[in-house]
């Protein structure tokens, strides 16, 4: 199904194509990874609405990009729960072990770091967001096994693509 198709779905479920942008720029994103402005135009043109209100959500809400983002969008929250839970601290040692500053990416592209306001998740606080997943309750330690995971992650996505780069028989 091409993304327009996608998109038709998800606005057919709504009475009023506005209502339907959000969904509409999650299937963009999930698409080509971030949203650039031509895809904010192809999504107002699907959905036959204003440009800008696609440019006002798409630049409003945390949950899109729409600059580049690494493989994996670490998102902290820094709201008050979290904060409290020591997300502060948190913050300094992604930082530190990432070599990055919040807002930046990796220089191999794996990692962003951003912070974000309330996940909605603060009974599991300090949280973060990885992709489409939560990952709570954190501390220094569960960070690293988080980080060590998803670095596993990659290498086992690049061995794949390696392999199915290869020649048939090599
Ligand atoms: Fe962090 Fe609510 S304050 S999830």
């Amino acid at each position: 199904m091409t993304m327009r198709e996608k998109i038709e779905e998800a606005a057919a479920r709504y009475p009023d194509q506005r209502s339907a942008i959000m969904p509409a720029l999650l299937i963009a994103q999930r698409e080509h990874g971030h949203l650039p402005g031509a895809v904010l135009e192809e999504v107002a043109g699907i959905l036959g609405v204003e440009r800008i209100w696609v440019y006002e959500l798409a630049t409003f809400y945390t949950l899109f990009h729409t600059e580049p983002v690494g493989m994996f969008h670490l998102q902290l929250c820094d709201n008050v729960s979290c904060m409290l839970c020591g997300s502060e601290d948190l913050l300094k040692h992604l930082e530190t072990v990432l070599g990055i500053n919040k807002g930046d990416t990796t220089p191999d592209g794996l990692f962003t770091l951003s912070t974000v306001e309330c996940l909605g998740a603060c009974e599991m606080a300090p949280v973060m967001q990885v992709g489409d997943d939560y990952h709570g309750d954190l501390d220094v330690n569960r960070i690293n096994a988080l980080l060590d995971s998803l670095r596993a992650t990659a290498g086992r996505v690049a061995g794949v693509e390696h392999a199915s780069s290869r020649p048939p028989g090599e």
